[in-house]
């Protein structure tokens, strides 16, 4: 059967899920004013862009692509990543591909492409540059086995067992006065302590996950849009109104605390024991996932890749250290500000603090013609043209080493959303075509999945380029 939509949609059936309604959020773009002009000089670029490439429909990934139910899907539920997508679309594309060699993702997050590649038994490879993702996903993609699900349960029993602790225990992180309820913290930290104590490597990183995965719901505050917000802050008719730190603690959380953080902990130990006890953590073939840059996966395996499958940060100025901050600092991966600015810019160039003075190498006329219809005056950060080149000279160093480590008729599937900065619509997809293209693969679809939606005023500014606002898949095969 040849490569197109109603082959992928025939491959969908391996473990339903109820359908949800994709609602993204506003930090894929900001927009201004958008200028007659410029949005004519983008249309019929973008018009160019398209009538050279294999455009599908996609809408049936949509809700693959943005994974609502990662929540309650075994495993994946073991840590709340909210930027993943589901392990039924990377299924699909293997079987669809026959995929039967190695398989690698570069951005691999909390390990959704690795879980796809080791439930069909096949080698695979990942990297990330945070550190608690590469946790997840070797958490996430451990061979568990007998005896490990009996230590187990014994250390589950001794969680239930433990009492609050009458030591005072100590973080690095500046900021946790503020955004915890101090007996809320000091639980934490003693529970820390004992899982530090486990003696098995295996059981031990598996009770850190499960207990850096109950920060956000014990704190005051919660992950959204492009960064963290304090739960006590709530928003009326009449703007924002904080209601008072101890007064939303008293309201919200229990008198006992100790109690309540350790049955949250034991509760979640106990689904993740069930999806171990249920198989989902059966593998022969454990993936291999290294901590550090993509762009040098080089230097850290020279296997050949078969299918290389991943999501990329968007070029939106998402930014996964900023978002995982508090997760980093209590869980003692950063220690000081200076290990956290340096973490930051370990990042892909997608977000303006992952960028450093590294040269921009790349040059792509369709980017600099877009870069010269943003209006100077309507970017919220000066630095984001700098960040846009830098964001696509990462990119092109990417495909550049993914085609020499590719094997012929191999395929690389990319997960994208495009971005707009004061007007201007940032194509990924057309863009990351491009530069496949010209480092050697042949652009084989680009599936559009699904569109972006904005506020309705920013919808009747942009309305002649909205359905460029989108998030797409493009397949590329060598
Ligand atoms: C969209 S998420 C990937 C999610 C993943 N597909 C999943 O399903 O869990 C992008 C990931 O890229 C990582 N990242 C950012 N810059 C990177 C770099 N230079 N090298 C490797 N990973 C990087 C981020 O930490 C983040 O985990």
């Amino acid at each position: 059967m040849s490569v197109n939509e109603f082959a992928y949609k025939t491959a969908f059936e391996e473990f339903p899920i109820e359908k949800v309604v994709a609602e993204p959020d506003l930090q894929y773009g900001f927009f201004d004013e958008a200028i007659g002009h410029q949005q004519a000089e983008q249309l019929k670029k973008f018009r160019e862009m398209e009538n050279r490439l294999p455009m599908f429909d996609g809408t049936s990934f949509s809700d693959q692509v943005h994974f609502q139910n990662a929540y309650k899907t075994p495993v994946q539920r073991w840590f709340p990543y909210r930027e993943g997508y589901s392990t039924r679309l990377v299924n699909s594309f293997i079987d669809e591909l026959n995929i039967t060699g190695n398989v690698f993702d570069p951005f691999s997050g909390s390990g959704t492409t690795l879980m796809a590649a080791r439930t069909h038994n096949l080698c695979s490879f990942g990297m990330d540059t945070n550190p608690i993702s590469v946790l997840v996903a070797r958490v996430e993609n451990e061979k568990y086995r007998f005896d490990d699900i009996q230590n187990i349960s014994r250390e589950i029993e001794k969680i239930h067992s433990l009492v609050k602790s009458n030591e005072r225990f100590e973080t690095s992180f500046e900021l946790a006065g503020k955004m915890f309820n101090d007996d809320i913290l000091q639980s934490l930290l003693q529970l820390k302590n004992h899982i530090m104590e486990i003696a098995s490597e295996v059981v031990r990183n598996l009770f850190f996950v499960a207990w850096l995965s109950i920060i956000e719901e014990t704190s005051n505050i919660k992950k959204e849009g492009n960064g963290i917000k304090y739960k006590n802050r709530k928003r009326t008719a009449s703007g924002y109104i904080n209601i008072e730190k101890n007064i939303w603690e008293k309201q919200t959380f229990p008198k006992d605390k100790f109690e309540f953080v350790k049955r949250k902990l034991a509760r979640h130990l106990g689904t993740i024991l069930t999806d171990i006890e249920d198989n989902f953590g059966v593998c022969e073939n454990k993936p291999k996932v290294f901590e550090g840059s993509c762009l040098k996966f080089d230097e850290y395996f020279s296997d050949q890749i078969q299918f290389t499958f991943f999501s990329p940060p968007y070029c939106n100025c998402f930014d996964y250290f900023e978002i995982h901050k508090v997760d980093l600092w209590l869980g003692g991966f950063v220690k000081n500000k200076e290990e956290f600015r340096q973490l930051r810019k370990t990042g892909f160039r997608s977000n303006t603090n992952a960028i450093d003075r590294k040269p921009i190498v790349y040059k792509n006329e369709n980017i600099e013609q877009l870069i010269s219809l943003f209006d100077a005056e309507m970017l919220w950060n000066a630095r984001i043209p700098s960040m846009v080149r830098g964001y696509f000279d990462d990119m092109n160093t990417l495909f550049n080493k993914l085609h020499a480590q590719t094997i012929r008729g191999g395929f690389v599937g990319v997960v994208v959303g495009n971005s707009a900065y004061a007007g201007v619509i940032i194509p990924t997809d057309f863009l990351i075509a491009d530069i496949a293209r010209e480092n050697g693969f042949k652009v084989k679809n680009i599936f559009v999945t699904r569109h972006l939606t904005t506020s309705s005023q920013q919808k009747r500014k942009l309305f002649p380029l909205k359905n460029y606002l989108r998030e797409s898949i493009v397949l590329l095969e060598k």
